[in-house]
């Protein structure tokens, strides 16, 4: 099982003041990395490197201060895959059968995949739109680059799914402003985007600094940590039941890519947290806590809206304890304190889904497929 917890951010206080509590420190550098270039400036010191607010040149990668970041650009790279390598002829059979789901079943595929469909490029527009600008460290920028490939590849996923299947592309894609307990969940990870969205918005002050640990709260903790996961869980249910077989196997990357955007944004927020302490306050925990609660609410209604009678292993009411077990551990991932009382994971199957090499050689049989695909004529 992928399991990034020994990447440890790190937390050598010394190596880590923060230019607003060092009187020596130079200005704060040029965020984006457009401004006019400063002729003949000091090379980097891994030491002047920072998360936000950092005063090192951001063109420049190395030397590297971050290596979790950039080792997980290099497990993104690795974990490369397209929608369109996995087979769908099992699961046009099923879908076209007249038996072969139930009403409930289709229900609850439909309403997934319109939840994903538009959740994909909401990720992606945060990260482009929102993260990127504010996320100061070129290392972090290098897998945020990776991870903005990957959500296209996951939205690419839906567009070959509604292909395949023959669905009805406005009916999924535009499901995010029908149905409202989609809408809900999307309407909340937009407000805590907001303020990171107006042009002027600048990190540096207490405020800023803690609007922009929201938004990562927001999309990376909730969104990528707790939605997508019930996401997985119904629809891998359903393979391990022999159904839709070919959109499981696509779930199962896209869960193995998660996982490390999941982990990327954690390591991000404790490295902040490391980095500027004074922004971890007593009520800003609370209001973290507070967002997580929120956020598994919405879940609830979602999951009694997907599956409003349940199916063979899966309910709405288990995946209301998914959700609780999810929400206790991200919880514990970035230091808050439990938001439900302690419960078991009632799919502990999930942590085996991860682990793709135990069960396919896809990755082996893809290189030389890419292989034999190489000889492209530029004329
Ligand atoms: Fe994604
Ligand atoms: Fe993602």
């Amino acid at each position: 099982m992928l399991d990034w917890s020994e990447t440890e951010p790190n937390n050598d206080p010394k190596k880590n003041v923060h230019p607003a509590f060092d009187k020596n420190a130079a200005p704060v550098a040029d965020a984006t990395g457009l401004g006019e270039i400063e002729r003949g400036g000091a090379r980097v010191s891994v030491d002047d490197k920072a998360m936000i607010n950092c005063r090192a040149d951001v063109n420049q990668l190395l030397p590297l201060k971050y290596k979790w970041a950039w080792e997980k650009y290099l497990a993104g790279c690795n974990n490369h895959w397209m929608p369109t390598e996995v087979s769908m002829q099992a699961d046009i059979a099923l879908w076209k059968s007249r038996d072969g789901l139930t009403d409930d079943e289709r229900h609850a595929i439909k309403r997934n995949l319109g939840f994903f469909a538009a959740s994909e490029s909401l990720v992606a527009n945060n990260i482009v739109l929102a993260i990127y600008r504010h996320l100061t460290n070129p290392e972090c920028r290098q897998y945020l680059l990776r991870q903005a490939f990957e959500e296209a590849v996951h939205t690419h996923t839906f567009q070959y799914i509604v292909e395949s299947l023959g669905l009805d592309e406005g009916e999924l894609f535009n499901m995010y402003r029908e149905v409202p307990s989609i809408t809900d969940k999307a309407a909340w990870a937009l407000k805590h985007t907001k303020n990171l969205d107006d042009a002027n918005f600048k990190t540096g002050t207490l405020e800023s600094d803690q609007d922009f640990l929201k938004d990562l709260v927001a999309f990376y903790v909730v969104f990528e940590g707790m939605w997508f996961y019930t996401g997985f869980a119904q629809i891998l249910s359903l393979g391990r039941r022999n159904k839709m077989v070919g959109i499981a196997e696509q779930y199962q990357y896209i869960l193995r890519d998660e996982s490390i955007h999941l982990n990327f944004g954690i390591d991000v927020i404790n490295q902040i947290k490391i980095e500027n302490p004074h922004l971890w306050t007593k009520a800003f925990q609370e209001y973290l806590r507070g967002m997580i609660k929120e956020a598994a609410e919405l879940e609830a209604g979602y999951g009694r809206d997907t599956m409003p009678r349940g199916f063979l292993g899966l309910n709405a009411a288990l995946c209301e304890q998914y959700m609780h077990f999810i929400a206790n551990r991200r919880c514990a991932q970035i230091g808050l304190a439990p938001v439900f009382p302690e419960t078991e994971n009632p799919f502990p199957w999930m942590s085996e889904a991860m682990d793709l090499k135990k069960e396919k050689n896809f990755f082996e049989t893809r290189v030389i497929e890419y292989q034999n695909g190489g000889a492209l004529t530029w004329d």
